[in-house]
């Protein structure tokens, strides 16, 4: 009896510790090209489409100019701006990631900032099912890149050497000139969206 009790015990502890990885503690990062096949569909807004023409999507490659030059050798970096970690771990979503925090193939650098330095890792939020319903993507950890500033500042800070101190950053006006929505009437109701337009085909 006893031994029995210590079993469904351990079972319970078994499911108990699979629910927390289910939720979110264990994800990793998939890259933009993961959320590309959902996020690249006009119906849905394209923000693949719109985070391609954004500065964060270039922002490795911006370390490859003139100017990033200037500012590494002002730095005293011997090296390339592209190639140094001092630089990259704000410009490159791939920078510091360990093999286990990355699924299956690694991110590249030369994509930039990609969607999961706000969204968080999506792993385990980016199934359709998921998807459609905000507080399963948060349980499943999804970050709330509309709420919570410190995502933005972890980056935008006075450790940037271009930083303006005089400027700041000013969230509400930063997300603005990021946007990249989903249409009002799309949103929150995307799979009976895509039935009505398969069916006015
Ligand atoms: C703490 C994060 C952080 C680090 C570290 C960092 N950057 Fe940046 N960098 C930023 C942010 C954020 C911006 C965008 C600034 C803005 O416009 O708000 C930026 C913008 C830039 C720009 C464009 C600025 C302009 O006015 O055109 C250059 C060039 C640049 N960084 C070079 C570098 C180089 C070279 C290094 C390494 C020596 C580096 N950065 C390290 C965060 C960082
Ligand atoms: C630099 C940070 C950043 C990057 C990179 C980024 N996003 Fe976002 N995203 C945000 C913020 C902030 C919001 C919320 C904007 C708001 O509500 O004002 C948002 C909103 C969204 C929304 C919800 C829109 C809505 O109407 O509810 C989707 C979908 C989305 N992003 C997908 C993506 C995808 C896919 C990528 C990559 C291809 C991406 N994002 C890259 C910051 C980012
Ligand atoms: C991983 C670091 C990182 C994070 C996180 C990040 N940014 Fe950036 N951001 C940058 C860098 C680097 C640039 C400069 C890229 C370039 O010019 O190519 C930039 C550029 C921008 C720009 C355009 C520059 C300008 O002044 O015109 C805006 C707007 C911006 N970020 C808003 C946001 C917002 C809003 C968030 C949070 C939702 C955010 N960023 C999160 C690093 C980051
Ligand atoms: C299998 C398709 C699919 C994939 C892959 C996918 N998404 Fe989504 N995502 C959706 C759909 C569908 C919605 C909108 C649901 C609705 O509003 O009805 C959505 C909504 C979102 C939202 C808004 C969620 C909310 O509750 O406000 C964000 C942010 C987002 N996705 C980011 C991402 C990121 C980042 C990735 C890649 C890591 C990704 N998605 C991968 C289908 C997908």
């Amino acid at each position: 009896m006893a031994r029995l009790t210590w079993i469904a015990m351990a079972i319970g502890l078994a499911v108990a510790v699979g629910f927390a990885s289910a939720a979110g503690a264990d994800a990793k990062y998939v890259g933009a090209g993961k959320c590309k096949t959902c996020h690249k569909k006009e119906l849905i807004g394209d923000q693949y489409g719109a985070w391609q023409k954004s500065a964060h999507a270039k922002a490795f490659e911006l370390l490859k100019g003139e100017k990033a030059k200037a500012v590494a050798a002002e730095k005293g970096i011997a090296g390339a701006p592209h190639e140094a970690a001092e630089c990259l771990q704000c410009h490159a979503t791939a920078q510091g990631l360990s093999a286990s925090q990355v699924a299956a193939k690694p991110l590249k650098l030369e994509d930039g900032i990609q969607c999961e330095s706000c969204h968080g890792p999506g792993s385990d939020y980016k199934k359709k099912k998921t998807m459609a319903d905000h507080a399963k993507s948060v349980a499943a950890g999804m970050w709330e890149a509309d709420k919570d500033e410190k995502i933005c500042t972890a980056c935008h800070n006075e450790k940037s050497p271009t930083w303006d101190a005089a400027k700041g950053f000013d969230f509400e006006a930063r997300k603005k000139d990021i946007a990249h929505p989903i249409p009002a009437d799309v949103k929150g109701r995307y799979e009976e969206a895509a039935k009505a337009a398969r069916a006015a085909k």
